[in-house]
């Protein structure tokens, strides 16, 4: 007999669940063509690692580079679609009381899916802010690159969050509440090596809930987790979606 891919133990508790929370990163969009983050960076960008270009380091060092590596992703960004997998996130949404989807993913491609409550960990790469004040900056007349906050000429960044910074303290705090109160916990696309976003299913284990990681690839973190599906966010999530709720 063909193991089925989703056992029917978790789709029982899916149906019953009222609180329910997913943390994604950056494989839910590798199906939409969105290289991850830990994958080899193409043309122009392939002799630079994210970790040298996402630091204030890199970006004190050398503001031109960095502002045009995001303006690259943007780019790539604008061009992708939401897949199978952020579209069976939107529908989930519908279906639990109370659901919560925290993203490490600055790609904006969730939001663009239709999810209505997005907890961003990391920041929007279509945000951007002044280096000086923090202040998030709508507009701006400078040409020059990056170009300089129309209030104290500071340097205008993305408002990501770069290795060795804070993330949004209030976005922290509500992504750890809905996540002390979860029933049921998914862990999708994510490498589980970047902390904090990565304690956060282990919170969830030792506050009870059901976690489930759903990755092609194991994490430090799958031998702890009460599923682990092994397969692509885009395959299994309309198959849990389909054999919960019917179509
Ligand atoms: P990573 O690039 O570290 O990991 C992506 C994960 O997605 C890997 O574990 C892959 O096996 C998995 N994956 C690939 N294709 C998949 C698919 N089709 N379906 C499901 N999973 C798939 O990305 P993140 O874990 O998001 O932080 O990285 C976390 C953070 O580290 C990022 O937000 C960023 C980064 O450096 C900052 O910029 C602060």
């Amino acid at each position: 007999m063909k193991t089925p891919l989703i056992p029917a133990r978790l789709i029982e508790r899916l149906r019953t669940a009222r609180r329910v929370v997913v943390l994604s990163g950056a494989g839910i969009s590798a199906e939409s063509g969105v290289p991850t983050f830990r994958e080899a960076q193409t043309g122009l960008w392939e002799q630079y690692s994210p970790e040298d270009l996402a630091t204030p380091e890199a970006f004190a060092r050398d503001p031109k580079l960095v502002w045009e590596w995001y303006a690259w992703r943007r780019n790539l960004v604008r061009q992708a679609e939401p897949n199978a997998g952020h579209l069976s996130l939107v529908e989930m949404e519908r279906k639990i009381p109370e659901f919560t989807l925290i993203t490490q993913n600055v790609d904006g491609l969730h939001r663009r899916a239709g999810s209505q409550t997005i907890l961003e960990l990391h920041g929007n790469l279509f945000r951007t802010k002044c280096s000086n004040k923090n202040t998030v900056v709508k507009t701006w007349d400078s040409t020059e690159v990056p170009p300089r906050c129309p209030c104290c000429a500071g340097l205008l960044r993305p408002d990501v969050v770069w290795f060795g910074e804070m993330l949004p303290h209030e976005t922290l705090q509500a992504a750890q509440q809905a996540t002390e109160q979860a029933d049921i916990f998914f862990s999708i696309g994510t490498s589980a090596l970047v902390y904090p976003a990565a304690n956060l299913p282990i919170f969830a284990l030792q506050a009870g809930a059901t976690v489930i990681e759903i990755n092609p690839q194991p994490t430090p973190i799958s031998a702890q987790m009460t599923f682990s599906l092994n397969g692509a966010a885009g395959t299994l999530l309309p198959v849990l979606l389909t054999e919960t709720w019917g179509h």
